[in-house]
């Protein structure tokens, strides 16, 4: 994440808004705010980290999947910038855009990828810096978001991803839109000002607490599992409302919902990796756990996985 701390009180030292309001409706005290990093730059640290981790040089990756929306340019894409600083040159890299599941799109990619045999090791991240997507006149959206990246090695193995779910509902995609660039050309005279993130926030809401204990039930039956039976849920951290009603809605205790979105805020993408990589650094997670991921958000997308750890 970027070294950047910003608090609620700092922000509502420059717009009308106050921690109350924030971290009452959110949980969200802080976030870390690019100044000099980049989506290209916080994946490499966090992919060099992901090597390191699995014990795993560059030169083994063989394909490389960003999940972002703010990539820092349209081409070349975030996962070739990765490979380059790599020296992944075995690798095939490009990205994806999922918005908050996309992190889980790429590990289903990969997956699908790895089984096929196509592939045998994959590096994937999701990486965002949603503070330049945001409108700092908008207070509604923009005390939610923050930046990061997060990264896995992902290869074979008899134990890991034991099921997995994604869907789209591309008709419900106006509740959370970031438009990108109007048509340009000497023929069409479009508005110049660059376009930033919109949200219907209670239809967000109200998607995510009936999609995400519906995708959840769906993984771990197809795992042959019970919700009883899983360990650890690391679900996309939005907001501490979803949290805490997917919890409920899947009678499972909110004990077995970590969160990281009080320091990080939501980091699209980059969530669910970077709350992974929290908890498997407290020790949280151990051999044979049972996991649930899910990342959900714009699209509308969604992808939940069971993974044996
Ligand atoms: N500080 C102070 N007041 C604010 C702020 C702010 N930052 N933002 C909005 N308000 C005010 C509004 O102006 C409004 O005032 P009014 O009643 O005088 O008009 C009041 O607070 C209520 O605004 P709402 O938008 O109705 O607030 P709501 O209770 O719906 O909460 C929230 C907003 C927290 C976003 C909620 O809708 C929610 O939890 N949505 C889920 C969506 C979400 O978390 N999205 C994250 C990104 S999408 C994803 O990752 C899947």
């Amino acid at each position: 994440m970027p070294e950047m701390v910003v608090t609620n009180d700092d922000l509502s030292k420059i717009m009308d808004t106050s921690d109350e309001w924030i971290s009452s409706r959110t949980g969200i005290r802080e976030r870390r705010l690019a100044r000099e990093e980049t989506t290209a730059s916080m994946s490499v640290t966090a992919a060099k980290r992901a090597l390191e981790n699995a014990g795993i040089t560059a030169q083994e990756i063989d394909l490389i999947i960003v999940g972002t929306i703010t990539g820092d340019y349209v081409t070349p894409s975030t996962a070739c910038e990765v490979q380059a600083a790599l020296g992944a040159d075995k690798a095939v890299a490009f990205d994806i855009n999922a918005a908050c599941s996309g992190f889980m799109f790429a590990l289903h990619i990969a997956d699908a990828y790895i089984k096929t045999g196509v592939y045998k090791t994959a590096l994937i991240l999701g990486a965002e810096t949603l503070s330049k997507i945001m409108d700092w006149n908008d207070r509604s959206t923009c005390v939610l978001f923050g930046d990061g990246a997060g990264a896995a090695v992902v290869r074979s193995d008899e134990t890991g991803l034991l099921a997995y779910d994604q869907g789209s509902d591309g008709a419900r995609g106006t509740v959370l839109t970031c438009r990108s660039r109007e048509n340009n050309n000497p023929f069409v005279k479009n508005p110049t000002e660059p376009s930033y993130t919109h949200m219907d926030g209670q239809e967000v809401y109200k998607f995510a607490v009936t999609t995400v204990p519906a995708s959840i039930k769906k993984v771990v039956g197809e795992a042959g599992l019970t919700i009883e039976d899983i360990d650890c849920f690391a679900l996309h951290q939005a907001n501490i409302r979803i949290i805490q009603s997917v919890a409920k809605r899947l009678k499972a205790p909110e004990e077995k919902f970590p969160t990281s979105l009080d320091h990080c805020g939501n980091v699209s993408a980059a969530s669910v990796p970077i709350l992974l990589d929290e908890i498997n650094r407290k020790g949280i997670l151990k051999p044979g756990m049972k996991i649930v991921l899910s990342g959900f958000g714009g699209g509308l997308t969604w992808g939940s996985a069971v993974l044996e750890w």
